[in-house]
């Protein structure tokens, strides 16, 4: 297996160089240290990688047979078509666990590692990767398998190996491998006919932060047509077509049911429950928020701890009173494990389910508290000072931006400021209601 990978890594015009028997390059970093396993353990600091890792199934036995009946150096491409043709399962293709995949790719993004590129495909992963202080490339590798790999199984409901056990990686030696790997990974979903360009891929680095700027609450359709082997259905990248399409097609009790059972981001793993929203379902105003904390969690309701009880008195101030005439939901409905912000993928993921409770609610005006839940709604990051005060719109509904009251609580001397949001509410509302 490993001599096929160093052919496919030469079709790119790199000299193959494998940290697993690589002594030399050990020794000149002259940090090698032997792990309990004897294998040769590299320290690398300062060091880019190119990584690829695949699902078990990625390369099927029959594959490998008719391998070895062609010609060496026609070996490298059919890898190639095989990875990109999506054999296997591709449960990469499963939203759930792209983009657990891609949660746990991030967690660590600056801390063990660099990530320069990613991208994830059906059936396997591209990484230039480049590790930070003490943490080895292999810790590194084999951390993220193990625990992408249990998640994928729990996802799943199975056992028994995900990935294969090897991973390949290439220290990266000067600019120009450097700038091959990231033209490689880049277009290696444009190649595998799964998007028409890179920034168009969800689970790649670029369509990743285009989707960020776009608010990728969108769904990209895939062309399938010309790659073989594989049912549309499993190339589908998150949220699935069907799944945004079947939410919105939901009446309340499905909505809720749906939002109380969904996996379709890792918040699910560590919820008590999922916060649905609470309130009037015909009211005239919305309140968005980020996420459940942790009493809102224990409590399955939104906003009922510190920020809750000034979000209260904040309604109370312009007439309002939680369950009467206003709905309170959030961004997204799971609680982010220790109160982090929602990671984008997460946000993108739940963003079906608000936008129904938009569309059933159909409120004359959205209220968006604080960064997070604005971003969200207008599609573009933009400081709270930049966009409070004016009337805005979220699908041809009227937006004001203000300050989370978790924010408030820190910040005094912006309640002021609030305050005149509330009156701009309040005057706002009456104005929809009265027109
Ligand atoms: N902060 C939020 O954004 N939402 C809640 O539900 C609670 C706190
Ligand atoms: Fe599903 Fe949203 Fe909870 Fe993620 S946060 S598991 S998308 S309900």
């Amino acid at each position: 297996m490993k001599a096929y990978s160093q052919e496919w890594l030469e079709a790119l015009n790199l000299s193959p160089l494998w940290r697993a028997r690589d002594a030399e390059l050990a020794a000149a970093t002259e940090q090698l240290t032997v792990a309990p396993t004897s294998l040769p353990h590299l320290k690398a600091e300062g060091g880019i990688y190119f990584v690829t890792f695949r699902l078990a199934d990625s390369l099927p036995q029959t594959a490998l047979e008719e391998l070895r009946e062609i010609p060496p150096e026609a070996r490298s491409k059919k890898i190639e078509h095989y990875l990109d043709a999506g054999h296997g399962e591709c449960a990469l293709s499963k939203p759930e666990i792209a983009l657990m995949l891609v949660h746990a790719l991030k967690t660590f993004d600056g801390e063990r590692y660099v990530l320069h590129d990613w991208v994830v495909m059906p059936n396997h992963v591209h990484l230039v990767i480049e590790p930070r202080g003490a943490h080895s490339l292999s810790d590194i590798l084999h951390s993220l398998k193990s625990y992408t790999a249990t998640e994928a199984n729990r996802i799943l409901g199975r056992d028994g190996a995900f990935w294969q056990g090897e991973s390949y990686d290439r220290l990266l030696r000067n600019q120009d491998e450097f700038d091959r790997c990231v033209q490689y990974v880049q277009q290696n979903p444009v190649k595998a006919n799964l998007a028409a360009a890179p920034d168009q891929y969800a689970y790649g680095r670029a369509g990743f932060v285009a989707g960020k700027d776009a608010g990728a609450t969108d769904v990209r359709h895939l062309e399938t047509s010309e790659t073989p082997g594989i049912e549309a259905e499993q190339l589908s990248v998150a949220p699935a077509t069907s799944a945004v399409s079947e939410i919105a097609q939901m009446d309340w009790p499905q909505l809720k049911q749906a939002v109380a059972a969904c996996t379709l981001c890792p918040l699910h793993a560590n919820r008590t429950q999922a916060v649905f929203g609470v309130g009037d379902e015909q009211a005239d105003i919305l309140f968005v928020g980020e996420a459940p904390g942790e009493e809102e969690d224990q409590q399955g309701e939104p906003f009922v701890g510190q920020a809750g009880k000034l979000l209260d008195n904040m309604l109370a101030s312009i007439e309002l009173k939680r369950r009467q005439k206003v709905y309170i939901a959030n961004v997204v409905k799971c609680r982010p494990p220790d109160n982090r912000n929602p990671e984008h993928s997460e946000i993108a993921a739940c963003a079906p389910y608000l936008d129904r409770q938009i569309a059933l609610i159909a409120p004359k005006l959205i209220v968006a508290l604080g960064k997070v839940a604005a971003t969200r709604l207008l599609g573009k990051e933009a400081s709270i000072a930049s966009l409070r005060g004016q009337l805005l719109e979220y699908q041809g509904r009227a937006l004001i931006v203000t300050y989370h009251p978790a924010y408030l609580l820190r910040t005094l001397q912006d309640k002021a400021k609030a305050w005149e949001d509330l009156c701009l509410i309040k005057r706002t509302l009456r104005g929809l209601q009265n027109p």
